[in-house]
């Protein structure tokens, strides 16, 4: 039987994108011979503007009835006056990640060789490349806690949100992480702040506690300002950076961008029974959206995660990973990956490329 994949392309360079991610997924269909049942569902502002909510129920159902979410990204100008619950990113996107318990996001930051020149790093730091995998909880931490509102008026008026954590919370992100490790080089770095925050405190104890069980793993320990400068410094030194979601949601942004762009960063948000929502981790760039240049790679990586980790296609998922790092080794770039502006392929070309790649 056919899996079903429901397609959410949202908002600003979502649907662009969305577009070359399928039809990179035919081309690795017809060479690792599998078809998809793709269906659409509006989801974020395009969803506030045709059917007044943000995250309507029939997708919803949709997603529910379907063995893997595709999701492109969601949010612009257009929905930032209305009250902030019902914009597009507290409106849908966080209420997915709960509504499925995709507590455990994981965020693949790999430089390919011939993008070298794409970071901002200086080219000795970028030479012998870096591979960092950010783990970052989803479903929890500030983002979710309770109280978060607003309350009085006048100089004394609040906004508050909450940061808390359970021992459950960390024990099962710390497990993901190490077993991610084992799969890697056998190194996780947890990222906190539990030199000032309480909740940090149990997040470094429960960490330390998980570790026991994995003897073959390093554990070490940094705080969050400090893991931001020694990504710039030295991102050699890391392989699993484990993250709570605010943290996570910065550090896994950084990562983007050391490897070349925000365009190029994928991922995959799991539950406990590896169903999964897998997205760019950027977002709806407004500031280039409509203008057909954006670049797809973290969309189409995004879709090879998805056959690699909710699919059980392992090979066609390393077969799209791949198709990118030739296309990228032959020098073609988008916009955002060449300072030759003149010479950069569109999103289509890209696609274009990817997926020739893999037809042959
Ligand atoms: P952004 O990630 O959309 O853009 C940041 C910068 O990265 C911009 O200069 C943009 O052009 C560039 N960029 C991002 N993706 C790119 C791509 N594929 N190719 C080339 N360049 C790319 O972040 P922002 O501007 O802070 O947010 C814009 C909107 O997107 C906001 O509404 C925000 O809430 C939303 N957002 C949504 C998601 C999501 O849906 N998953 C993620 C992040 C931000
Ligand atoms: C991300 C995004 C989201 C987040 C926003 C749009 C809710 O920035 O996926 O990184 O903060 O998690
Ligand atoms: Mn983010």
């Amino acid at each position: 039987m056919k899996k079903k994949i429901a397609l959410l392309p949202g908002d600003g360079i979502g649907p662009e994108v969305m577009k070359e991610a399928v039809k990179v997924l035919e081309a690795a269909g017809k060479k690792y011979d599998f078809q998809l049942d793709y269906e659409e569902a509006d989801v974020g502002g395009c969803a506030i503007d045709n059917h007044g909510k943000a995250l309507p129920d029939s997708t919803l159902e949709l997603c529910e009835k379907s063995d893997a979410v595709l999701f492109g990204s969601v949010g612009g100008p257009k929905w930032e006056s209305l009250p902030p619950e019902q914009q597009p990113e507290r409106g849908a996107l966080l209420p997915l990640r709960k509504h499925f318990g995709l507590y455990c996001n994981l965020r693949p930051a790999k430089v390919f060789k011939s993008l070298a020149s794409a970071s901002p790093l200086k080219p000795e730091i970028v030479k012998d490349g870096f591979d960092i995998l950010c783990v970052r909880e989803l479903t929890g931490g500030i983002y979710f806690g309770k109280p978060k509102g607003r309350e009085g008026s006048g100089p004394e008026e609040k906004g508050y949100d909450t940061l808390v954590y359970t021992r459950f919370e960390i024990d099962r992100i710390a497990r993901m992480a190490f077993e991610a490790a084992r799969k890697r080089r056998n190194l996780v770095t947890s990222v906190d702040k539990a030199n000032v925050l309480t909740s940090m405190v149990l997040w470094r104890e429960v960490v330390i506690e998980v570790s026991k069980e994995y003897p073959d793993v390093t554990l070490n320990h940094i705080y969050v300002d400090n893991a931001t400068m020694q990504l710039v410094k030295n991102p050699h030194q890391f392989d699993v950076l484990l993250c709570g979601n605010m943290f996570g949601d910065i550090i896994s942004d950084e990562c983007a961008m050391i490897t070349g762009s925000m365009g190029l960063l994928a991922s995959a948000s799991l539950n406990e029974k590896q169903f999964g929502l897998f997205e760019p981790a950027g977002g709806s760039a407004p500031d280039i959206a409509g203008k057909g240049i954006a670049n797809p790679i973290a969309q189409i990586l995004s879709a090879a995660m998805m056959l690699k980790y909710s699919l059980d296609m392992p090979e066609a998922s390393d077969g799209i990973v791949d198709a990118v790092s030739s296309v990228l080794d032959r020098g073609i770039y988008t916009a955002d990956l060449t300072n030759e502006r003149e010479k950069a392929v569109n999103t289509v070309e890209m696609g274009d490329a990817i997926a020739s790649v893999l037809i042959g």
